[in-house]
């Protein structure tokens, strides 16, 4: 316990970050953070696929320092982690999606704000660059076309466009807690009440009522073409596991493809989002970046992911879990955890930046090292 006067100390990783989160997030809004759906499968299986690699460092390198920074579609950040898109930030803090940004401002990287933001996208636009916008296509495809215009307004310098949504997974916290969106809190992009608000439903989720009536189910590739017709912005598809779908998103004129389950929020039992990247990196082969979310906690998983072909990751939950505890001091601290864990492993592993990890880092958990 924490003496009167007492500074509490500050979480020494993400872990202890989630820990404290927990005990600072309503119910509602820890069930919604946390959850995946259904038996949460995948969401275990995404952190599981990182122990199943190890590291083989290399000595000896007359290394003194090492850097983090990198570029991902040509923009500097100063660590190959960037802020997941992730909605209704003001669940876990008053100022949202503004701290949010701030705090990746602070740590020189990129958040990527949701459709579903409790913050208007002028108030992000007016912190500056960089930032990138992530879209939910509706059904009343006019609001789909605002929503991508108001934000190349707003200056953000890239469309993520989510994928892997046709309805919403069955995520059962949300369903037990009934989950509606508290008084006070809107969508704030989004311009009539009936788009704005999440209210409660007759038993299960509100989210799930919502977004069955609000969202197009039945989006092609065609609509990727159109999406990337309204704005110069470069658009990144969101939710892409299969190759193939990698290869189609090149052919239809992404710029990046980010490798996700969407958290484990989606479809339980799909693959660990970094046992789908190497063959995803394999058959994109160079025609553009390849980035990967879920299960991100740690210096190593960044390494890894990067050594299996991804150029940069990208972090959900843990965002939450700052911003429960600091605001925009609490997620530009997770950012800064994560960049000198980083550092710290590129020296161990002998390494002078994210440019220098390859492959050949990685071993098989369980296969003995061969020449
Ligand atoms: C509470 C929560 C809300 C999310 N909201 C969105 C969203 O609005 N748009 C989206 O594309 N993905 C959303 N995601 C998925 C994240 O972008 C990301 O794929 C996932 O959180 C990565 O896994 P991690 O939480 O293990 O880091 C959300 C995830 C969480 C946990």
């Amino acid at each position: 316990m924490t003496a009167i006067g007492e500074t509490p100390a500050l979480p020494l990783n993400l872990h202890e970050y989630e820990a404290a989160a927990r005990e600072l997030l309503s119910p509602m809004a820890l069930g919604y953070v946390s959850g995946g759906s259904c038996d949460e499968v995948t969401l275990r299986a995404n952190r599981a696929a990182f122990d199943r690699w190890r590291l083989l460092p290399r000595v000896m390198r007359g290394l003194r320092e090492t850097s983090t920074a990198t570029t991902v579609l040509g923009q500097d950040v100063s660590l190959p982690v960037l802020i997941a898109p992730s909605g209704l930030h003001r669940l876990a803090h008053d100022e949202g999606e503004l701290a949010t940004i701030r705090g990746a401002h602070g740590a020189c990287t990129i958040h990527t704000l949701s459709t579903a933001s409790t913050v208007p996208m002028d108030i992000i636009g007016q912190e500056g660059p960089p930032w990138w916008f992530q879209l939910y296509v509706f059904s009343d495809r006019g609001i789909s076309r605002d929503l991508v215009e108001q934000a190349a307004a707003a200056g953000a310098s890239a469309l993520v466009v989510t994928v892997d949504v046709p309805l919403l997974g069955r995520r059962e916290a949300d369903e037990r807690n009934r989950f509606s969106l508290p008084d006070g809190l809107v969508m704030a992009n989004l311009q009539t009440p009936k788009h704005m608000l999440i209210p409660a439903t007759e038993g299960g989720s509100g989210l799930r009522t919502y977004i069955g009536a609000a969202w197009e189910p039945a989006l092609t590739w065609d609509d990727l073409d159109w999406l990337a017709s309204l704005s110069p912005l470069p658009v990144i598809p969101k939710g892409i596991l299969h190759p193939d779908d990698a290869v189609r998103a090149f052919d239809h004129g992404a710029r990046a493809v980010i490798v996700s389950n969407h958290g484990g929020r989606q479809l339980d039992s799909a693959v660990a989002s970094l046992d789908a990247l190497p063959a995803v990196a394999d058959a994109v082969a160079g025609r553009g970046e390849v980035l990967l979310d879920g299960g991100i906690r740690r210096g190593t998983d960044v390494l890894k992911a990067l050594a299996l072909g991804a150029r940069a990751v990208l972090i959900g939950r843990p965002v939450y879990w700052g911003l429960a505890v600091g605001g925009e001091d609490g997620v530009r601290h997770i950012l800064e955890l994560l960049r000198a864990e980083l550092a710290l492993d590129l020296m161990l592993c002998g390494l002078a930046s994210p440019a220098e990890v390859t492959r050949e880092l990685l071993v098989r958990a369980d296969t003995p090292v061969t020449r």
